[in-house]
């Protein structure tokens, strides 16, 4: 991955945006100057080598642009770029919250997720989209599913203040980061633009990822588990947790393809004691693409104890949202005692 470092104040590109959040501010006028400027320009600062990105890597498709106040620069430095927006500021009379005033700095268009489909042959941009909502989720399946390619996110990172688990868990499974580009942040915000490319072409095994940083302290405990007490040993092993990943791919591929949403997905992985082990007790890893979780429980299928270890991916889906010729056509089997049906991916 490359890194584009920079602390530049001016640019090529006039950017009346970085000058004023430039301006000498202490404490609490620091704070309303947040408020005034994210809604009169935009939720993001971009800077020279963000907005030299963009234009090195038009033409480009912004999705949720606010303002268009990133696609009036990218213009201006001789990009190509159509952006959309739900609520356009300035045309929707103040119905979008986050641009209460009309300022418009470029001709946005009115339009949502499905409009991406007619650019899969332009670079998505997606500049702060809304936290805790599907949107930006919907708008990266669509352009997958579309065929696109090439995505430039600004933003924080999962947990922060944009996007949803959906969105960072397709970035996890399908995208390869190319490129982190620094950009000025405000107080308390962990800014930055992410430049991907999509690893491979959808309906193919995608490639596994190691153990992200936020899963270190499971896969330490994971390896304890191989150490006390002695009975314990190969309960479940880092192979395990691998191959759990891997299956975790296969389901969200699986769900991709078959326009499910990736919330469906699970994965478990399960071992029971070693054979000797009268207590038939077991250990279960489920991940859910955002977090594993541990539990240990007496489990009616290792009543008869194993060796080694087992593992399934599974799709479940609610009862509501999902149709009688999607449960035929998926192969979905009604999950005992529970509003929901299941379709088990693989077992090992
Ligand atoms: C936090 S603002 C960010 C706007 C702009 N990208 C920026 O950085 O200032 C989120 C934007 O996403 C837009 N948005 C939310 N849901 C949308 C949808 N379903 N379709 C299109 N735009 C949407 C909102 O109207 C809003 O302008």
């Amino acid at each position: 991955m490359k890194v584009k470092k920079t602390h530049t104040v001016s640019g090529r590109i006039d950017n009346p945006y970085l000058r004023e959040f430039h301006e000498p501010r202490h404490g609490i006028a620091r704070y309303a100057a947040r408020d005034a400027l994210v809604s009169k320009y935009s939720w993001a600062i971009p800077n020279q080598d963000a907005l030299d990105t963009l234009i090195e890597l038009s033409p480009i498709v912004e999705m949720g642009a606010g303002t268009g106040y990133w696609a009036s620069l990218v213009t201006k430095g001789g990009g190509e770029i159509v952006a959309f927006d739900e609520y356009p500021p300035g045309s929707s009379e103040g119905k979008n919250h986050w641009h209460p005033q009309p300022y418009q700095w470029f001709d946005v268009q009115k339009g949502g997720p499905d409009v991406v489909a007619q650019y899969a042959d332009h670079t998505l941009f997606l500049c702060w989209p809304p936290y805790a909502k599907s949107f930006a989720a919907d708008v990266l399946k669509r352009y997958m599913q579309a065929g696109g390619q090439r995505l430039v996110y600004v933003g924080e990172s999962q947990y922060g203040c944009t996007g949803d688990d959906e969105f960072f868990i397709l970035l996890d499974q399908f995208w390869n980061v190319d490129t982190f580009v620094h950009i000025p942040e405000w107080d308390g915000m962990h800014d930055g633009m992410t430049v991907y490319s999509l690893k491979e072409k959808i309906g193919s095994i995608y490639p596994l990822l190691g153990p992200r940083k936020a899963d270190a302290d499971l896969w330490d405990m994971v390896v304890d588990f191989q150490g006390e007490p002695p009975a314990w040993k190969y309960v479940l092993t880092k192979q395990d947790v691998k191959r759990a990943q891997e299956l975790y791919a296969e389901a969200v591929n699986f769900a991709m393809q078959n326009d499910l949403p990736i919330s469906s997905c699970r994965v478990e992985v399960g071992a029971c004691l070693s054979p000797e082990n009268q207590r038939r007790f077991g250990v279960f890893l489920n991940f859910n693409g955002t977090a594993w979780q541990c539990s240990y429980k007496r489990a009616p299928q290792l009543l008869t104890p194993r060796p080694g270890s087992f593992g399934r991916a599974a799709i479940e889906l609610a009862t509501d949202d999902v149709s009688k010729e999607q449960i035929k056509a998926l192969g979905l089997k009604k999950v005992r005692n529970e509003d929901k049906y299941r379709r088990v991916v693989t077992i090992f």
